[in-house]
């Protein structure tokens, strides 16, 4: 069973709605006083109806302003760290320095998390990027390289035992060709022998072991249509099936543009999202923004018809269980920084207004 998510708890399609209106309606027949309105549902609560996950990527630092710590702990019922359970945040010190690790960033965001009700999903154990640079520039051999690997999946993994359900283990290993990314990890100089997925093989063997009970995920992007690094990905992922290597699911980021609005290209995720499901997987949509040019009012409108298909295609694919935005403010998203002149891809504005794109996600999850 799936812990996180009890079987218990599912409620009949629509309940809220209903539940909502009664509620306002009874409260207004029934009270001679001006009754305080209804409040609509949150994102959160339509989710749980669908018995789906809706997370976002958070960051500790911007806890302590109220409003964000307010649309976070009630709209939102998973939390994942946007940097700080990454390698270079989590451990930027070797084995020699007396406090190789900081945990400080991810505690943090933990600790909200549980005291909001909320799950916590890992990112990411192994990546090419936002590694220390004493890993970077270390010289290390093979076998150095993948005893501090399995150290670091170990220490962590034990660290956030039973509080993080989930994990990112691998992050993009894959070009978009599909062929495999050279990196330290991979090739250079890698961290086992053998010239495809063997190391990644390998690293899910030592994330099982560190934390039997995790769910473990393999996260890219662009991976979302059906094409030759998502057919990569499939490859691997029905090898690991076959083999009983620990694979529990997928993820597909989901970063796009309006382009992205598009019926071939939509309906090329379903399928790829239908035969990622067929082989029993998990499949998480995990980094979800729309980044546009511009906020006018057509943009919005299209950004919101866009983020409401997204929502749509994950509530009716069954082993869709999270549906995830990558961040929710446009106050703090990553894109102005990596995107040049493009932004206004999240949900909620930067004045933590909720944007049409609020209201579209909301609308595809309380069907
Ligand atoms: C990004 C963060 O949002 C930025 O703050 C950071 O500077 C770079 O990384 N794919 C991923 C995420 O898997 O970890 C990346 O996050 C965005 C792309």
């Amino acid at each position: 069973m799936n812990v996180f998510f009890p079987r218990h708890r599912i409620i009949p399609r629509g309940f809220f709605i209903t539940a909502w209106c009664l509620a306002g309606f009874s409260i207004l027949a029934a009270s001679p006083v001006p009754p305080a309105l209804p409040t609509a549902p949150t994102l959160r609560q339509a989710a749980d109806a669908r018995h789906v996950l809706v997370g976002t990527a958070a960051a500790s630092h911007f806890l302590s302003e109220p409003e964000y710590a307010s649309v976070l702990g009630s709209e939102f019922s998973q939390l994942q760290a946007e940097n700080e359970m990454k390698f270079g945040l989590i451990h930027p010190r070797p084995a020699s320095d007396p406090n190789p690790y900081n945990f400080n960033g991810g505690d943090a965001l933990v600790a909200f998390a549980q005291g909001h009700n909320m799950v916590v999903r890992g990112h990411t154990l192994v990546w090419h990027n936002q590694i220390p640079d004493w890993v970077k520039s270390g010289n290390f051999s093979p076998q150095q390289l993948s005893d501090i690997l399995k150290g670091h999946i170990h220490t962590v993994m034990t660290h956030y035992a039973s509080k993080v359900y989930a994990w990112d283990v691998v992050n993009e290993a894959f070009e978009d060709d599909g062929s495999m990314r050279h990196t330290i990890w991979f090739d250079q100089p890698g961290i086992v022998a053998g010239k495809g997925t063997e190391y990644i093989e390998e690293v899910f063997r030592w994330a099982h072991e560190a934390d039997p009970k995790a769910k473990l995920f393999y996260n890219d992007y662009d991976a979302e249509e059906i094409n030759r690094k998502s057919d990569a990905i499939y490859a691997m992922a029905k090898d690991f099936k076959k083999r009983g290597v620990p694979l529990d699911g997928v993820g597909f980021q989901a970063h796009v543009t309006l382009k992205f609005d598009d019926p071939a290209k939509l309906e090329s995720f379903a399928k790829n999202l239908e035969r990622f499901a067929k082989l029993g997987l998990e499949l998480h949509i995990t980094e979800l923004d729309v980044r546009l040019t511009d906020p006018s009012a057509e943009s919005l409108a299209a950004e919101a018809k866009l983020y409401g298909e997204i929502t749509k295609l994950c509530v009716q694919q069954p082993a869709c269980k999270v549906l995830q935005t990558w961040g929710f403010t446009d106050k703090h998203s990553w894109i102005p920084g990596w995107y040049k002149g493009m932004g206004w891809a999240l949900p909620w504005d930067e004045k933590y207004q909720k944007k049409p794109a609020y209201e579209a996600m909301l609308k595809e999850l309380s069907k």
